[in-house]
């Protein structure tokens, strides 16, 4: 038996996670590998955080931190709020351990060996003032494609492009801003242009490998590979293992994927056999990677040519890229707090739930939504009236019917048919996750349980139990039978509920360990079942809105804006000391407003229809100083006023205590 690795991309060690990194990352894996144990699979599930880079490195700067202590911060969260979620890593290790550090030198070393790692000299930007060079964050400037302000010397949060610092323009440090320089440094590349043609073809004949991934990947590989630049000038991360780079480590993309290989051997270092990791990284080994759309480059072309360069181990056997999850309907920013987090979700609701929303809404190639009127309309719909419903109305029957034991059945035809049902979608189940279709197999569990509530309404054993018992003894072994499938079936997607049908059952397995084919297995004749409880109760209209205010974020904010550029803007306390109707206008009244040492200066304001210019006079107000004068009217205006937009009311804002004007507002 082929041993398996599965894989979730490792999360930094900065952040919590939110649902779009589940629907992606963590909970497809999380169900291929809980159905690889029941089907008696070799099978690891690996994953870790990933703790270097720079967005760490400098948020540790900026606190006056060491950047360990703020992964320490993250790693167990992060952990801790997948595991609730019901991921079951066999192990989640951190980039920090030495075996990540030994594991990562070992393959650059390897790769530099056989001259697939080169030295090459560069000029790069470095701070004067900080006497640093400037990698990757450490440098912002004006986008040299689009002109948004805030790029990054790695990427463009305006237009998404990858770029190198000395490209941006009107580069500053990120820690002084002070303007870099450019220096002469020594770096070391990866050649990647190498692999070109390997990865073209790996690519092309791998058949498990989705369309997605594939398409990309051959995408860039079409327009020409580059090498690839693999190294960086600061201390934060896996030193690089050659004499003469000192100070110098590897860039956090070559290290994180190593990750994989590191955390599987802190496995089996863990399970005392030490030796144990090969097999699967150096044998015959299935490598499933499980990420984000956004990193398919660096696991469809670096990470394999990587794995190529060494000759050492096995190349991945698919590579598995969730689309985007929106949220209501808007792309879900950590930065513009427009997301739902783990833990949100969870002080308000069970894991599965969501589990359940996130592998049936839309099969993993393509994008998904989420919102919080679909998350109940399904919860109520499938969960509460499909899936829940049937257990309960079956359980309950038993329980009162036939005194909560499994009834003994002489099956008609349309008993046997529901039977049937059974290992139909058992196998259903098995092939659609074997090719990788979480939803559909998801799907099948969700059409025995509709299939369950129709037979149950057509044979009504509660209309029959008078008159012919045995027929409603029949319909209830039947789907006492379907119940226990369904719970068998559904536990790689939702593990707690599978745990709870079978405590209701009063079936004592371990869903999670049980044989896959035991799905069919009956129930015997005369078994007591447990006490029967609602699985998911049903949410009601009055809740709604609650439910809404409890899980959404606040309201989207826009873009933020940097410190510094707020700082641009000039707002000070002026007194009116003139005000007058723009003649032809409804809407524009003319203040002259005192601003103090900043002179008395003209504003042509549109609040005529809120206040008359008398109702102004002399009050003391906030302006903008610094805007760039307009003429409206044919009348120069150099301030403008702030005000309040209420639903229907405009208010001038005015300071709580008398103050001179010219005040600075900050
Ligand atoms: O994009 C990310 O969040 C990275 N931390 C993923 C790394 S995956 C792997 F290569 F380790
Ligand atoms: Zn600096």
């Amino acid at each position: 038996m082929d041993p398996i690795v599965v894989t979730s991309a490792l999360p930094y060690s900065n952040d919590s996670l939110h649902l779009g990194h589940l629907r992606s990352t963590y909970l497809p894996p999380d169900v291929f590998v809980r159905y690889l144990r029941r089907k008696g699979k070799d099978v690891i599930f690996i994953c870790a955080t990933d703790e270097h880079g720079t967005p760490i490195a400098l948020r540790a700067e900026k606190e006056h931190v060491n950047p360990k202590e703020i992964t320490d911060r993250y790693h167990p969260l992060i952990k801790e709020e997948l595991t609730r979620m019901g991921c079951s890593f066999d192990h989640f290790s951190r980039t920090t351990e030495e075996i990540h550090y030994q594991t990562t030198q070992q393959i650059f070393r390897e790769l530099f060996d056989k001259k697939y790692i080169y030295e090459q000299e560069l000029d790069l930007l470095k701070c004067p003032k900080c006497d640093k060079f400037l990698p990757d964050r450490y440098v912002e400037g004006r986008c040299p494609f689009c002109g948004f302000e805030g790029a990054r010397g790695d990427s463009c949060d305006g237009c998404g492009r990858y770029l190198r610092g000395t490209e941006l323009k009107d580069p500053k440090c990120a820690i002084c801003g002070t303007k870099p320089a450019l220096a002469s440094t020594k770096h070391w590349f990866f050649k990647l242009t190498a692999f070109q043609d390997r990865l073209r073809s790996w690519l092309t004949k791998n058949e498990k490998i989705p369309d997605n991934v594939k398409n990309y990947a051959l995408g860039w590989i079409n327009e020409g590979l580059k090498d690839w630049d693999i190294t960086r000038n600061m201390t934060w991360g896996v030193p690089i293992p050659l004499k003469g780079a000192e100070g110098k480590v590897v860039y956090v993309w070559f290290d994180a994927p190593i990750g994989y290989i590191s955390s599987t051997k802190a496995l089996f270092k863990m399970r005392g056999d030490p030796e144990g990791w090969r097999k699967y990284w150096q044998g015959k080994g299935r490598i499933y990677h499980f990420i984000g759309k956004d990193i398919i480059y660096h696991h469809a072309i670096f990470w394999p040519a990587m794995l190529m360069g060494t000759e050492e181990f096995a190349l991945p056997e698919s590579i598995v890229a969730g689309e985007y999850l929106t949220l209501e309907g808007k792309k879900m920013s950590k930065s513009r707090g427009w997301y739902i987090s783990i833990d949100g979700y969870l002080k308000n609701f069970e894991p599965d739930p969501m589990r359940y929303y996130l592998i049936s809404t839309a099969p993993l190639d393509r994008d998904a939504d989420f919102s919080v009127d679909d998350f109940i309309k399904r919860y109520n719909d499938e969960l509460a009236d499909v899936l829940g419903n049937f257990i309960h109305r079956t359980l309950t029957f038993i329980e009162k019917f036939f005194d909560s034991k499994v009834p003994k059945a002489q099956l008609g035809d349309g008993d046997r048919e529901m039977l049937t049902k059974i290992s139909k979608a058992q196998s259903e189940v098995a092939s659609s996750i074997e090719a990788l279709d979480f939803r559909g197999a998801l799907m099948a569990v969700m059409a025995l349980a509709r299939d369950g509530n129709k037979y149950l309404n057509d044979s009504a054993p509660w209309a029959s139990i008078k008159a012919d018992p045995g027929k409603a003894a029949a319909s209830l072994f039947t789907s006492s039978q379907v119940v226990k499938a369904i719970a068998s079936l559904i536990s790689p997607f939702m593990p707690f509920t599978a745990e709870k049908i079978l405590q209701m059952l009063n079936v004592s397995v371990n869903i999670h360990s049980e044989k896959w084919e035991a799905a069919s297995s009956p129930l015997p004749e005369g078994h007591a079942i447990g006490k029967p409880f609602p699985l998911f109760k049903k949410i009601q209209p009055a809740d709604v809105q609650g439910i809404k205010e409890k899980l959404l974020p606040f309201k989207d904010v826009g873009p933020r804006v940097k410190f510094d550029d707020f700082k641009k803007l000039k707002v000070a306390i002026g007194e009116v000391v003139k005000a007058e109707r723009v003649k032809g206008s409804k809407d524009l009244l003319q203040l002259h407003v005192d601003i103090g040492e900043y002179g008395t200066r003209s504003c042509v304001a549109g609040i005529a229809k809120y206040y008359a210019p008398e109702e102004l006079l002399k009050k003391r107000i906030a302006v903008l100083i610094n805007l760039e004068p307009a003429t409206i009217f044919g009348i120069k205006s150099e301030v403008m006023i702030l005000a309040a937009e209420g639903e229907e009311k405009v208010s001038v804002l005015v300071p709580d205590r008398q103050v001179p004007p010219g005040s600075g507002v900050r």
